[in-house]
């Protein structure tokens, strides 16, 4: 059972990165299983790998692009790596991108925040038309505040101004923003930018060697409001 860390009293704010953490990005060629074939699990993981070495190296060669133009890039890469030449599945996959499963235990404790009364946003490289669509296709919308996307400034995660969005946004201090993200690399960024984070180690990763240490590490959302000291 998890308990309180005093580390988190302070905190005014519960910030969540979406994909990955809220939003299953499996879930989408899941859908597809069988159009794709036994490569769906290979499909999906090169595309996700993919979709974020791209927002890496763009933020890198300083050559932006949101993120949709992104996934798609990094689908066409992943279905020629698994040979699969569809133009229709990969409209469809596209699509499934706009409506992911929220994991199962997302809801429930968001509601529980909320009644709490923490401020709650999403902080995510997600357009603003992909996360609103993941947002109320998951019928999340009544428990976050604030929906932050990277189009605001340009780069994508872990530059610190991604991070300084949600602070000047939200108007809280980075060290009283409780940050959550499954994406280690994320929650490292956020770390170091200052936040108290939290990794949420769905696939039972190692942890990164990078600058910037998470405080907690939980497997799923489900023991964040004991975290917090919530009952
Ligand atoms: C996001 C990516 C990192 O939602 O998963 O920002």
């Amino acid at each position: 059972m998890t308990t309180a860390d005093d580390r988190l009293a302070h905190v005014r704010a519960c910030v969540f990165d979406a994909y990955g953490t809220l939003f299953d990005v499996h879930s989408a060629v899941g859908a597809y299983k069988d159009e794709v074939g036994e490569r769906h699990a290979e499909l999906s993981a090169v595309w996700r790998i993919k979709q974020l070495e791209y927002t890496w190296l763009r933020s890198l060669m300083r050559s932006h692009t949101d993120f949709w133009q992104v996934t798609e890039q990094a689908l066409d890469y992943a279905l020629q790596a698994v040979s699969i030449d569809n133009g229709d599945l990969k409209q469809q996959l596209m699509q499934a991108y706009l409506h992911l499963s929220a994991f199962p235990e997302v809801a429930d404790t968001l509601a529980k925040l909320k009644k709490a009364g923490y401020k709650t946003g999403i902080l995510t490289n997600g357009s603003p038309k992909m996360i609103e669509s993941a947002v109320s296709s998951a019928g999340l919308d009544e428990y976050i505040d604030y929906q932050l996307s990277v189009e605001s400034v340009g780069i994508f995660k872990p530059d610190a101004k991604v991070y300084q969005l949600a602070v000047d946004t939200l108007d809280v201090p980075a060290d009283q923003i409780c940050f959550q993200s499954s994406n280690a690399w994320d929650a490292a960024g956020a770390a170091h930018f200052g936040m108290k984070v939290v990794w949420v180690n769905r696939y039972a990763q190692p942890a990164e060697n990078l600058p910037g240490t998470p405080i907690a590490e939980l497997n799923d959302l489900s023991g964040l409001p004991a975290l917090l000291g919530l009952r």
